[in-house]
């Protein structure tokens, strides 16, 4: 790989991490599993170390988590909040013992004492106390600045609020919050049962529950906590992690009685290799071990790396394996009419979720994998959500199994509307050439209605198939054609909620030109490709008039792409559809974006002084953004960005009418990059 290469992918990588952190941290809402987080994040780490040149100082691989989310009042911790480096396997966990040695410039023959723990799936926080009174509670944030949940954590009993009399005038207390696994089964019921929203997994309830402006929301959620670390302890020195653990437990401190303090390397791989068979027994989630120098001394002569401390790993376990059997071979028409192969299996728990489908992509995974129904195969849950076929146990196979054909499995015609199903030359897929297909037609419509696309807040799958079922809605520009009459008549839709949604439909009028484009769903056109057309025309009417020659012009637009685009606008039904939006008042707004970085052009000034960063950080913030940083105001300055007891030179600001900012919006700025 060149630099070049290796820069780009990086800042596909970067991008893709912020935007995950985003779900994850601030949003609670993940789309990829943590294995898939860990992949890209290691992906970036290594290309990193391969090409130093490209790193920047804001890369995620330096950074600990999201920044916090504005409705909460900031905290920022006195020491920060560290994350953790990954272990993939027993092999990794020895190669980090290896290090700290070196490091340590340890002799091979005495071992070093790790803690293993448990590696609880929740959401991190840290509780001060200052003369042994709880005074705050927050959330680790982006590891410098949390959200302040003080009266929400006071909601968790087992939360001590005093300390007894032999604990520091100064302590800072870090540990997990987290749901138990029944606690949550029974919460989520419930939901289901009053037509709430049901959580996705214990981690994402716990983190829902904490970060709610009302506390007495925070109250009725199951919430549990146990501690694993120390930020500042006043006066207080112990020696070992084991000691600190042990104290605070005689606090009052919930500490997780499972782990296990280890002579050498050997036992802490022993205790990882033996958590995956007792994990499905645990009364909470886990995601892994985690390995800690027992010895403070040694962990002080270790340090710290910027993100994470050298002393400690987290051991992830490799994805859940089980057997089940294929019980036959669905398949199921997506928004572009792809025809995709679902295997329905015997139900089969896989680290604690049922698994009855999966997905077996197309017809060369399913020749690769020879799976056929009646076939016993390998499933694994890659990370925590999509569950996937791994191999098929041939020894098992009925005798009449025989080898699955899409096209054959469905006589050639698709399943759902009965239109002929084809297979271009240069694709995996079949495709059903259906133009009314009501499969394509829900599926092209969520897509319409989706978060990244219109975000029609409250339109969902469910709602959308009962309209299109009901034969009301056929094109996206129904959706702002129906009245409220119309919606209310739907199954589970109370006047209150037709109001909200039509209210929400509205809103969507005034979308942005990206959002626009990749709404409309044309083949190839993802989030990038749609910003870059919209970047690249300005209008709408620009990119339905482009030809082919001016479409593959514009950056990361190809041949095929470009073909794709305007074979979309050919087809008169779609023009037609654009032109219905657009007379139906939507009316995509050109957010200009500039060529490098999101502050390119402008130049900026700092002054005073910064909480969160010094002036140097915000300074290289800046720069990678595109902003040029200069030392004094004048005409040409276009922002100054104002810290605590800022002098002269906002005073100067002030007089030329210049934009100030200050510290939250400095981070709000170069936090969402
Ligand atoms: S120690 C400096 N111990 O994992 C060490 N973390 O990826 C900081 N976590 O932010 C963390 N159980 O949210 C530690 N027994 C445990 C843990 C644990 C869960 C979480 C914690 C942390 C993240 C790091």
């Amino acid at each position: 790989m060149e630099t070049h290469e290796a820069r780009l992918r990086a800042t596909e990588l970067r991008h893709a991490i912020a935007r995950h952190n985003d779900l994850y941290y601030r949003q609670d809402a993940p789309e990829i599993s943590d294995a898939e987080y860990d992949a890209l994040m290691r992906e970036l780490a290594d290309l990193e170390a391969r090409f130093p040149d490209i790193a920047t100082p804001d890369s995620p691989t330096k950074i600990v988590g999201a920044r916090p989310s504005e409705k909460f009042e900031k905290f920022t911790h006195a020491l920060p909040m560290l994350s953790l480096a990954n272990a993939m396997n027993a092999g990794e966990l020895r190669e980090f013992d290896a290090r700290v040695r070196r490091q340590l410039d340890w002799g091979s023959e005495t071992p070093i004492d790790y803690v293993a723990e448990l590696k609880i799936d929740g959401l991190a926080v840290e509780l001060a106390y200052e003369n042994r009174r709880l005074v705050a509670g927050s959330t680790r944030g982006d590891g410098t600045i949390g959200e302040l949940i003080t009266r929400n954590l006071l909601t968790i009993a087992a939360i001590p609020r005093e300390l007894p009399s032999d604990a520091p005038d100064l302590l800072d207390v870090r540990g997990e919050v987290y749901i138990r696994k029944s606690d949550f089964a029974a919460m989520n019921a419930r939901r289901e049962e009053e037509g709430e929203p049901t959580f996705a997994n214990p981690r994402n309830a716990a983190a829902g529950s904490l970060r709610q402006l009302d506390p007495a929301v925070t109250a009725s959620r199951p919430l549990a906590i146990f501690l694993y670390g120390i930020g500042r302890t006043g006066d207080l020195r112990l020696d070992s992690h084991e000691d600190w653990l042990r104290r605070l437990s005689a606090w009052g401190f919930p500490v997780n009685p499972e782990r296990r303090l280890c002579r050498g390397i050997d036992e802490a791989v022993e205790y990882y290799e033996s958590i995956p068979s007792i994990r499905g027994d645990l009364p909470f989630d886990i995601d892994g071990v985690v390995g800690k120098v027992n010895r403070l001394d040694l962990q002080e002569r270790l340090g710290i790396l910027s993100r994470s401390p050298r002393w400690a790993i987290a051991a992830k376990f490799p994805a859940q394996q089980v057997q089940t059997v294929v019980e036959a071979i669905d398949i199921q028409v997506g928004r572009t009419g792809a025809l995709t192969p679902v295997a329905r299996l015997t139900p089969v728990a896989v680290g604690g979720v049922t698994v009855s489908n999966a997905s077996l992509h197309n017809q060369d995974e399913i020749d690769r994998l020879d799976v056929r129904v009646g076939d016993t195969v390998v499933i694994q849950r890659a990370g925590d959500v999509i569950p996937e076929v791994v191999s098929v146990v041939t020894e098992s196979r009925p005798s009449e199994a025989v080898p699955f054909s899409i096209p054959d499995s469905i006589s050639h015609h698709c399943p759902v509307c009965g239109s002929e199903i084809v297979r271009l030359p240069d694709e995996v897929a079949w495709r059903c050439v259906g133009s009314a297909c009501p499969a394509k037609r829900i599926e092209s419509l969520c897509h319409f209605a989706s978060k990244n696309a219109m975000n029609i807040d409250g339109l969902g799958e469910k709602l959308i198939r009962q309209v299109v079922e009901r034969g009301v809605v056929q094109s996206p520009a129904d959706i702002y054609r129906l009245t409220r009459e119309q919606w209310a008549g739907l199954d589970r839709m109370a006047d209150k909620s037709a109001e909200n949604l039509l209210a929400a439909i509205a809103a969507t009028k005034s979308t942005t030109l990206r959002r626009f484009i990749f709404a409309l769903g044309i083949r190839h056109v993802g989030e990038a490709t749609a910003k870059a057309l919209a970047d690249a025309f300005g209008s709408i009417h620009a990119v339905m008039d482009a030809t082919t020659e001016q479409l593959a012009f514009v950056p990361d637009i190809g041949p095929i792409v470009a073909a794709s685009i305007r074979g979309w606008f050919e087809d008169p039904g779609n023009r037609q559809l654009v032109l219905d939006l657009l007379a139906l008042g939507i009316a995509p707004a050109w957010e200009k974006t500039r060529t490098v970085g999101r502050l390119a052009g402008k130049t900026m000034v700092l002054t005073g002084t910064l909480a969160s960063m010094d002036r140097g950080e915000a300074k290289q913030r800046l720069e990678a953004l595109g902003a040029t940083v200069a030392g004094s105001v004048s005409r040409k300055t276009s922002v100054v960005v104002a810290g605590e007891s800022a002098g002269s030179k906002l005073d100067k600001a002030r007089e030329l009418g210049i934009e100030i900012w200050d510290e939250e919006r400095l981070l709000r700025e170069i936090g969402s990059e």
